[in-house]
Order: structure tokens, then sequence, then C-alpha cells
């Protein structure tokens, strides 16, 4: 008996001596049969501590596994204890069915800058993870959404990879997704995949080969990054379900006039809209309460004060503090006199 385990046992006595009147022994796990409780869980603290030689376990905070940048090229063997798992930028190029069986406590899960494609990555890899809150797989070389992701996420990063499609059995059920990232892909298509996910608020497929805006946008978005597409219209009113959205980016599209219907812009509660780099030649009408509208880089010809105020007075006016109008077919005689009344708060106007 080494001196530290005498001393516990001493501690025990002295601390337990009110158990012995129940008729049980507080020393019996020291001996006979209870003896093996003792061992079976000295064997779980070191599984607990044990960490593959490839990867770093901090001693400090054992739940976490630090494997990133280390050129693996393969999933290292995962404790079921971890709960963060760090393997970015890496060359791993395959996720088995069995790679994260016994994985079953992750919440996070870092895989991006590896060279995973969808192919390689098994139909159940991911099935059994249902603590999983994060998922990080950006800058791979995926052509699908994973299949099977657990519906527990709440963070989703799939940029720069190359998804073509994305289809509604991909985020079905995904009732706490907050944040989806699909910027620079090739996705063509989007059908009605968005629709369940009543949760998100950040929706980012900027840079993708879309011609029209998504259906069935999630109605509690604050944030839709649509730039660097070839979307050349917006549906009729396609933003009046929504009662948190603040920012709409949609530049670099083929925006046209005809392609906006009436008061589409015309809703409350957007701080700012970038049209910018379309193909508009007027300005189109925003709600008085808007205070960024990006407009440069289009060919507008003409500044139409009615864009901005139907009427002014003294509580009446535009709230827009930033208006660009740079790289358009207008210059700044064009701009009436009577706007400064209408535009009273503009700290910044370019033309
Ligand atoms: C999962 O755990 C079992 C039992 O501890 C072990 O035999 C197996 O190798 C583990 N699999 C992986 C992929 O780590
Ligand atoms: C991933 O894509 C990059 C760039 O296109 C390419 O160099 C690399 O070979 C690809 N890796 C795999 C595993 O397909
Ligand atoms: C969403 O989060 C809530 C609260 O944490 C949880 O009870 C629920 O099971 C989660 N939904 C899914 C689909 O995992
Ligand atoms: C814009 O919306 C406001 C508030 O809903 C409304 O009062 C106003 O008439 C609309 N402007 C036009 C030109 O329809």
């Amino acid at each position: 008996m080494t001196p530290t385990m005498r001393l516990v046992i001493v501690v025990l006595s002295a601390l337990l001596p009110l158990s012995l009147s129940h008729g049980r022994d507080p020393l019996s796990w020291l001996y006979g049969r209870q003896s093996q409780g003792y061992f079976a869980s000295l064997q779980a603290d070191m599984a607990s501590r044990w960490c593959p030689d490839e990867c770093d376990c901090p001693p400090a905070f054992p739940i976490a596994m630090y494997c990133d940048g280390r050129g693996l090229t393969a999933m290292p063997s995962i404790p079921s204890h971890i709960k963060y798992l760090y393997l970015q930028n890496n060359a791993i190029t395959a996720v088995s069915d069995s790679a994260l069986m016994n994985a079953t406590n992750l919440v996070w899960l870092m895989m991006h800058h590896n060279q995973l494609t969808s192919e390689a990555i098994g139909k159940k890899a991911f099935l059994n993870l249902e603590q999983l809150e994060r998922v990080y797989l950006q800058h791979n070389n995926l052509t699908s959404i994973p299949s099977n992701l657990p519906r527990s996420l709440r963070d989703l990063r799939l940029n720069h990879n190359k998804i073509e499609k994305v289809t509604p059995v991909d985020l079905e059920g995904m009732d706490n997704l907050t944040i989806l990232y699909l910027h620079d892909n090739v996705v063509t298509d989007m059908s009605t995949s968005l629709k369940a996910l009543t949760s998100l608020t950040m929706l980012d497929i900027s840079s993708n080969q879309l011609t029209k805006v998504p259906e069935s946008l999630p109605e509690n978005l604050h944030q839709l990054y649509l730039e660097f597409n070839s979307i050349d219209s917006v549906p009729e009113g396609f933003l009046n379900r929504f009662t948190q959205l603040q920012y709409v980016r949609m530049s670099h599209n083929q925006i046209k006039d005809n392609g906006i219907p009436p008061n589409t812009f015309n809703v409350t509660g957007l701080v700012e809209l970038d049209l910018s780099f379309n193909k508009l030649e007027r300005i189109p009408l925003v709600s008085a309460t808007l205070q960024h509208l990006y407009l440069q880089a289009n060919q507008i010809k003409e500044f139409t004060l009615g864009s901005f105020c139907s009427a002014v007075d003294v509580t009446s006016f535009s709230k827009l503090l930033t208006l660009r109008l740079d790289g358009n077919e207008i210059s700044r005689e064009d701009i009436p006199s009577d706007s400064s009344q209408c535009l009273r708060m503009a700290s910044t106007i370019e033309v």
C-alpha cells in the first residue's frame, strides 16, 4: 500500500464513520469483490487520458483533441469522451462509416481545409453523433452536402467546396441550425431545401451559380447574402414575410429594373441593402427606414427623390446614412436641391 492510499483510508475512515451504522463497511471497496470497481474506475480514468500519438489532448481541457495542421491523411482514433475535435489544415481524404463511431459525445467537429470528397465520406459516418452542434467542412472538395448530418447542428460551414445541388433531404429537420455557409460553391439549384430551417438567422450563398433567389427562405433570417450569382430578378414580395431581416446583399448579379416588382424593397426593418454591380437603370423604391444603400456600378441615369421619400416634413424623411451611386450615369448636378430635406441624415452620398 502506498503512503497516499494509506492517507486516503485514514481520511475516509474519519469522514465516513456514520455509514457504519447502516451495517456497511465504508472501506469494503479496498478489498474483496468491490475492489474491482476501484480498478475499473482507475482504468476509465486512464482511458479518459488516452490520446492518439499524432494529436494533443491538453490535461487542463481533456475533452478537446487537437490534431490540426499535422499533415494527417487519415482520421485518427477518437476516444469517446472527446467533445471538441480539431482536424483542420490536414490532407485527410476520407471519413469512413466507422471513423467517428466511438465519438458519440462530439459537439464540435473542425475539418476545414482538408481533401475530403463526397464519395469518400461514409453515408453513416455522422449518423450517431447526436450531440454535434458545429461542423466546419469549408475548403474541401465536396460535391454535395454529406448525408445523414445530425439534426442537432447549429452551425454548418460548407463554403469553398464544389457543391452543385442542395436537396430538401440534406437539411430537413435541422430545427436548431442558425448559421449556414454555402458560399463559393457551384450551386445552381436549392429547390425548397431551406424551408425547414426555422432557426436560421445567417445564410450565405454568395459566389455560386444561382439564377434565381432560393424558394422558401426561412422566416427568421437576419442576414441574407446572395452576391456574385447570376440572379436577374427577385420574386414579388420576397422580403415581406421576414420580421428580423436586416442585411440583404445582392451585389454582382444581373438584376434589371423590370426584375424588381414595385415595393419589393419598401420593407421596414432592413438596415442595409446592397444592389451594387447590377444592371439597374433606376433607383428602386426603398423604405424610409433603410440606413445603407449601395447602388454603385449600375446604369442609373436619373436621381429620383421619390425612391427615398414620398413626402417630406418634420417627421417624414429618409433615415438613410450611406448612399453610394458612383459608377453610374449620373453626376452631382443631377441631385435635386430639395434632396437635402429628404436625405437629411445622410453623411455619405457618393456620386
Ligand atoms: C472504438 O472502440 C472500440 C472499443 O474500445 C475499439 O476496439 C475500436 O478500435 C474503436 N474504433 C475507432 C474507429 O476508434
Ligand atoms: C481537391 O481539389 C484540389 C483543387 O481542385 C485538387 O488539387 C486536389 O487534388 C483535390 N483532392 C482530391 C482528394 O480530390
Ligand atoms: C434543439 O435544441 C433544443 C434545446 O437545446 C433541444 O432540446 C432539441 O432536441 C434540439 N433539436 C434537435 C433537432 O436536435
Ligand atoms: C412604403 O411602405 C410604407 C409603409 O408600409 C407605406 O406607407 C408607403 O405607402 C409605401 N410606399 C409606396 C410608394 O408604396
